[in-house]
């Protein structure tokens, strides 16, 4: 998740562009850039400057840039294509320097259009996606001489998702700007035309906003902006008032950052899928394994610590069920210090959301010196998990803020759902026909995530409301519900500080059902799946013992209610791809309970984002 602000107008252009680059910073940091506009003899030329890290360090960079330019652009970046790097910070400019860009979002189809540009003379000067967007400009414009028609013909030529802004020293003061599934907002305030990726990059400046929609087009001047459909034509689209306080905008309208990543949770499925499936074929080019490697893995380790060893706890069960490799998952935190089985065919796979947890580190650095290979899940680019490791998949969740992972946790379900898929294939278990289907499925969740965001709240508050004066939850399912118990667990225990336990269900009566006495909550993963009808009979068993029953169900389960007190639901979903849509609802009653016992649920205590310490 990167951020873009952009100011033509009769004031100082970079002050505009660095505050506005400081408030989308807590987005994400790895490099920031500007490119602003100089007048000088003989026309107009382009000042682009970039720095590695935070804003501040822009910023210092900019104080001995004169103050007269009026337009420009302005990027902070979370790198998702190419490491952090100067060469890889925004903006991006054309082979001649007279055209510069800002773009948020992921181009599908940037591999061949890098290698038709290239073939065609153009120099590239980075590993990003986004680069060939200034490439493609600069072509059209050459034929154009008109900046948002260009903008225009480039657009129809990438396939991916996009919010761009792009400056041209040939058109002084006018800014471009398209959008297709990132965000965009173009506002008017007293001294000139806005645009930014976030509303609180110029909250400031203008309050009455328009919400650029796909497909939708504008030209901003210092004085006017037009707004256009794909073909050119003109358009009058609705304008916003944002009466948000700086802290509501920050959360992007949400109360708190764990339900605004919560809600981003359809985003995350869809983006990590991005690319991902070529002509038919699956596609995980950060690999750094050749297939002959992978068809000699003979066992698969995953380590991990908290939630992302959950993601783990599901990815054993697909491993296994679609690759058929013996598939073990540990707490990183242990698994060096057991002195595991390890064989130059054993794959260790490392999730980590910060890339940067050390035990999960520590555990690398021991499985690789005892010959394994290791790949690395994580959300941050080029953090030393992804580093260390002999290839990668990046999660697609962006900057997660809330200390309680949610999106993070889902980017994980999904990259290593793909990773099992992957290994099927190699080994010949899954045709490709049916990773075909199953991929398909997978990009179905998306909607279904959705579903559940957009219908099950009321429902959701009711079971927190007979959770919120207990002393301790269990949480119990059965197959890939027993995993999603842990995650649905973790979530209630850190935010809430109401113990809560995860139990197999068939687990219950060997023990852990001698806690329950009338009223005890116990929250159950019961969808349709082969052991469905287990499930329930152990749930009878609680609710024989007088436990208050919250059971996440598959939509159109009317029998369930007979022994739940509450009911959630999840549309119908393969029992392979249920942890991703029945975590939600579990991520949800987890932040109820939290609010109504009066917890802040984006900073709980004693907890930290990042752990680097053991
Ligand atoms: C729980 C949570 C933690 C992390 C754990 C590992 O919500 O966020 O349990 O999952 O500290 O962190 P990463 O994934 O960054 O290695």
């Amino acid at each position: 998740m990167c951020g873009i602000v952009g100011y033509t107008g009769t004031k100082a252009a970079k002050d505009i562009l660095i505050s506005g680059l400081k408030r989308l910073e807590y987005r994400g940091y790895d490099s920031a850039g500007v490119a602003l506009e100089r007048a000088q003899e003989g026309g107009t030329t382009l000042d682009v400057i970039r720095r590695v890290g935070k804003v501040a360090g822009l910023e210092s960079e900019l104080a001995g840039v004169d103050a007269a330019s009026t337009c420009g652009i302005g990027h902070t970046r979370w790198a998702t294509h190419g490491r952090p790097s100067m060469v890889n910070a925004h903006p991006h400019v054309s082979c001649d320097g007279r055209i510069a860009i800002v773009h948020n979002g992921i181009i599908e189809n940037f591999a061949e259009l890098r290698t038709e540009l290239e073939g065609r003379g153009h120099r590239f000067a980075s590993e990003t996606d986004t680069e060939v967007f200034a490439h493609l400009i600069e072509e059209a414009y050459a034929q154009t001489h008109d900046l948002l028609a260009a903008l225009r013909e480039a657009c129809a030529r990438v396939v991916g998702a996009y919010g761009i802004a792009a400056v041209c020293a040939d058109e002084p003061g006018v800014i471009a700007v398209a959008r297709k599934d990132s965000p965009i907002i173009i506002g008017r305030g007293e001294h000139g035309s806005y645009v930014a990726s976030d509303i609180i990059a110029v909250i400031d400046a203008t309050r009455d906003v328009v919400v650029l929609e796909d497909g939708q087009f504008a030209r901003l001047t210092p004085a006017d902006i037009e707004y256009t459909d794909a073909q050119g034509v003109p358009i009058e689209p609705a304008v916003t008032h944002i009466d948000w306080d700086i802290d509501m905008a920050e959360k992007g309208g949400y109360p708190d950052f764990m339900l605004k990543e919560i809600y981003e949770q359809p985003r995350v499925v869809r983006d990590t899928l991005v690319g991902r499936m070529t002509a038919g074929e699956l596609d995980i080019d950060e690999l750094g394994l050749s297939m002959e490697e992978l068809n000699l893995i003979d066992r698969v380790y995953v380590i991990a610590c908290g939630t992302s060893y959950h993601a783990g706890l599901i990815a054993k069960n697909l491993i296994e069920a679609w690759a058929r490799i013996p598939c073990e998952v540990e707490a990183a935190s242990e698994f060096r210090y057991r002195n595991p089985i390890i064989t130059p065919s054993t794959l260790v796979v490392a999730v980590s959301q910060s890339g940067e947890t050390a035990d999960t580190l520590a555990a690398i650095r021991d499985a690789r010196i005892k010959g394994a290979k290791v790949f690395g899940i994580t959300n941050v680019v080029g953090s030393p998990v992804a580093r260390e490791s002999d290839g990668v998949i990046y999660t697609k969740a962006n900057k997660e803020i809330a200390v309680a992972s949610t999106k993070s946790f889902i980017g994980q379900v999904v990259s290593l759902t793909l990773l099992a898929l992957l290994l099927a294939q190699v080994k010949g278990k899954l045709t490709t026909g049916q990773v075909r289907m199953l991929f398909r499925e997978l990009g179905d969740t998306a909607e279904q995530i959705q579903w559940v965001l957009d219908t099950q709240g009321e429902h959701i508050r009711d079971a927190a409301a007979a959770c919120v004066d207990a002393h301790s939850a269990l949480f119990v399912g059965r197959g890939m519900g027993a995993a999603i118990a842990n995650e649905g667990a973790l979530k209630l225990k850190e935010i809430s500080y109401l113990h809560a336990e995860a139990y197999a269900a068939g687990e219950m009566k060997h023990g852990p059902i001698a806690l329950i006495d009338p009223g005890f909550p116990v929250i159950a993963v019961a969808t349709k799946s082969p052991v469905y009808d287990k499930t329930v009979s152990n749930l009878k068993e609680c609710e024989a013992r007088g436990a208050r029953i919250i059971v996440v169900a598959t939509e159109g389960d009317d029998d369930i209610r007979e022994i739940a007190d509450h009911v959630i639901y999840i549309p119908r979903v393969r029992d392979a791809f249920c942890a991703i849509t029945a975590t939600v609802p579990l991520q949800l009653l987890a932040r109820e309970v939290a609010l109504m016992r009066g917890c802040d649920v984006d900073q709980p205590r004693n907890l930290a984002k990042s752990v680097t310490v053991e």
